[in-house]
């Protein structure tokens, strides 16, 4: 039976890339069903992501579209939400994401990525009953295949070999996932894709953060020499590759997902350097004096690379925005919308809910 794809929860969908992948299927003329966002809203969640889609598609609009405060690891509200909407897709994307924060508290990662993981698994199983014209696919990380020397690439057959507790979370998640399509025959598809970089990032990754450090005129800290490499994703080419796997990916399978952009960090933040110096008539000097050299992230992994061919072989995605494109429009986002990243900044955006949501 064709899979259906029209009543999909997405967990974590007021995060980065959630919001993202909510905004960009919403916007897709083949697309008419509905979204449930199931998001517990930790500090990563930020509901002003999805600001304009609630008052498009939410209950004052055409009610393809709807917010749920929840926890993926409470059993009894997952249940009661896919009954409640019909649930026949999960989208999972909610997760604890950010590596240092995983190194000084790990507890809230193996909560979330681990026993998370596992209870949005179990409540979909329980509520599918064996049908087959549902899906479950998870959205995991290159991370948990480890750290890669000067050569080479990550392929689907690299052995998984997780080095943070967020990584070996992920990790974990990835194989409940494979489990409960062996065991259970439960139809998933799995995507393991490189850093992401665009619209709404928290500032707390790489590229957002070093953005708002260099506009309030605060140091850049580096960690350790800088030549640290990733493989640098735009965030709509991810959730096309997503939307792809879903539609097209073989079940049971997973597919690794990467820009095929390569840089070292210290490169990253030169090339954020020129860009911010030319839109805001800077001195690049200026922004060059604060980099600042900082002790290195314990464990910090050198170099992360994908290989892609799995996914453009067989269903033809190939990432459409260049790295140059991609930090373009990412600046100059972050430029446009310097309201968001001050209610960041001030702490405001965790009130969100309370002033616009919850009174509706
Ligand atoms: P994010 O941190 O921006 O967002 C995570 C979202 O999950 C937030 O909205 C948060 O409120 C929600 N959440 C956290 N714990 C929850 C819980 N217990 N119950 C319900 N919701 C909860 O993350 P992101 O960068 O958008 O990443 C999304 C997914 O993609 C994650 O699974 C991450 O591991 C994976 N990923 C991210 C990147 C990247 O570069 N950002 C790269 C590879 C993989
Ligand atoms: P990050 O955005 O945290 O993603 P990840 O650790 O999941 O790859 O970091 C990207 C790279 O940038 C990583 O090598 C660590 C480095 N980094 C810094 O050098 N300074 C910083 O302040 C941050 C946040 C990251």
């Amino acid at each position: 039976m064709a899979r259906l794809l029209s009543r999909i929860l997405v967990s974590g969908g007021a995060g980065f890339i959630g919001s993202n992948f909510i905004r960009y299927l919403l916007g897709l003329p083949e697309f008419s069903g509905c979204v449930v966002n199931y998001d517990a809203l930790t500090y990563a969640g930020n509901l002003e992501n999805l600001a304009d889609i609630d008052s498009i598609h939410g209950k004052t609009g055409s009610r393809r579209y709807t917010f749920i405060q929840g926890d993926i690891c409470n059993r009894a509200y997952l249940e009661s939400v896919f009954k409640e909407y019909d649930i026949d897709t999960v989208v999972h994307f909610a997760a604890e994401s950010h590596v240092d924060r995983s190194i000084l508290s790990p507890g809230s990662f193996i909560r979330t990525n681990v026993l998370g993981t596992y209870t949005l698994l179990d409540v979909a199983r329980e509520s599918w009953k064996g049908r087959d014209d549902v899906l479950f696919h998870h959205i995991s990380t290159d991370e948990v295949f480890g750290s890669l020397d000067d050569s080479g690439h990550f392929t689907e057959a690299t052995p998984y070999a997780p080095r943070s507790p967020y990584s070996a979370s992920k990790a974990s998640s990835d194989h409940l996932v494979r489990s409960y399509h062996h065991t259970y025959g439960m139809p998933t598809t799995l995507t393991n894709c490189s850093n992401n970089y665009g619209p709404y990032q928290f500032p707390e990754k790489l590229i957002p953060f070093m953005i708002l450090n260099m506009l309030e005129g605060k140091p850049l800290p580096v960690y350790g020499d800088g030549k640290n490499i990733r493989d640098w994703l735009y965030v709509v080419d991810h959730n096309a590759a997503i939307w792809l796997v879903m539609n097209n990916g073989r079940k049971g399978e997973s597919y690794n997902i990467g820009g095929d952009e390569e840089l070292e960090n210290i490169r990253i933040l030169e090339r954020l350097i020129e860009l911010i110096a030319v839109k805001l008539d800077r001195d690049p000097a200026t922004l060059h004096a604060l980099i600042t050299y900082v002790k290195d992230r314990p464990g910090h992994d050198r170099r992360y690379a994908i290989d892609s061919s799995k996914l453009k072989r067989e269903l033809g995605w190939k990432p459409a925005i260049s790295l140059v494109q991609g930090l373009t429009i990412t600046v100059q986002w972050y430029l446009d919308n310097l309201e968001w990243c001050n209610h960041i900044r001030s702490g405001e955006y965790r009130t969100w809910l309370t002033r616009n949501y919850q009174n509706r």
